[in-house]
């Protein structure tokens, strides 16, 4: 099979979809269609790509020409049907498996033969979503961590009925756009989500016994070199996002998941983190 990708169809423009699809963009030869059912989603996701390009620019890393071609190999639509005309979809609409399985039979529908169709998600089973097509063997998930454009890797999850050439077309695609492919098997949360769920959840148990999120934060980045702060970056994911992950896990690998109590009053008060100004830090 040589899937000679050129035209990718992103679902959802969200701050998954809208990261992948100019990190795609970016990478040079590809033309990538932006698919939101709602324009101003669309438009919000556009803001935010130029938003993002503006910080290479200004940092010299890119010229202003640059991110103007950039731009102008996304084309914005509400038309699904342009699935049609791609040789890659990556999904990254909401992490519901009632959707998703919807989604991935109408692209078994209208899909050519030779497309590869991906999914972002970061804890539903790739083999379940496979499994409701006629094509489980092009079926992969392809898992971006945010933010896209500045994180390496991407997780590349081989379901049970992927088949050896999607997986490596796939492991191609991934370090044509720049990024390290990470591979791991489907098994809910594949490495990442399973590694990192834990982590940030063990976080908020901490400030639950009376550690201040900052002293937390603090520690892991200074004792433990990280990058930053795990409820800093359970703000940057989103406790929606993030409680949605652990409720998953707990229901396959049992009570080791059981998600903080503070992360379910927090998400109840709409505290969710950067994205309603307000998690564990105010924004
Ligand atoms: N677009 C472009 N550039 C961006 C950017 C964006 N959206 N976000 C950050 N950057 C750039 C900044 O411009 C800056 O560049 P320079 O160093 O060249 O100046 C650089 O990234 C660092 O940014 P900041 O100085 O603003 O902040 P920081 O030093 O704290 O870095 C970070 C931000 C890159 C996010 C870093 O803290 C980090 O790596 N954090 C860990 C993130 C992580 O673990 N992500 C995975 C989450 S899990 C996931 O996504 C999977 C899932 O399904 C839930």
């Amino acid at each position: 099979m040589d899937p000679k990708i050129r035209t990718v169809a992103v679902l959802g423009a969200g701050i998954m979809g809208n990261g992948i699809s100019q990190t795609i963009a970016a990478a040079g030869p590809y033309l990538v269609y932006m698919v939101d059912v709602a324009q101003a989603i669309l438009e919000q996701g556009l803001e935010s790509i130029k938003k993002s390009l503006g910080r290479f620019t200004k940092k010299g890393e890119m010229t202003p020409e640059e991110s103007e071609a950039i731009i102008s190999r996304i084309t914005p639509t509400t038309d699904f049907e342009v699935v049609q005309e791609s040789d890659l979809v990556v999904e990254a609409i909401p992490e519901d498996l009632a959707l998703k399985i919807e989604t991935f039979q109408k692209l078994n529908d209208l899909c050519p033969t030779h497309a590869i169709m991906g999914t972002n998600t970061s804890s539903l089973p790739i083999t379940s979503i496979a499994a409701a097509t006629e094509r489980p063997d092009m079926v992969i998930g392809i898992h971006f961590m945010n933010p896209v454009p500045v994180m390496k890797g991407v997780e590349v999850i081989k379901g049970l009925m992927t088949s050896p050439e999607t997986v490596q077309a796939t492991v191609n695609f991934v370090e044509s756009i720049g990024k390290i492919p990470c591979l791991a098997l489907d098994y809910a949360g594949f490495i990442n989500s399973r590694l990192l769920s834990i982590y940030i959840n063990e976080a908020v148990l901490a400030v639950m016994d009376g550690n201040p999120p900052e002293e937390v934060d603090k520690g892991m980045i200074h004792t433990a070199n990280m990058p930053m702060g795990p409820l800093k970056l359970l703000d940057l994911i989103g406790l929606d996002v993030h409680l949605k992950i652990m409720d998953i896990l707990r229901n396959e690998y049992g009570d080791r998941f059981l998600a903080a109590p503070l992360t379910r009053q927090m998400f109840r008060a709409g505290h969710l983190g950067r994205k309603t100004g307000r998690g564990f830090y105010q924004y």
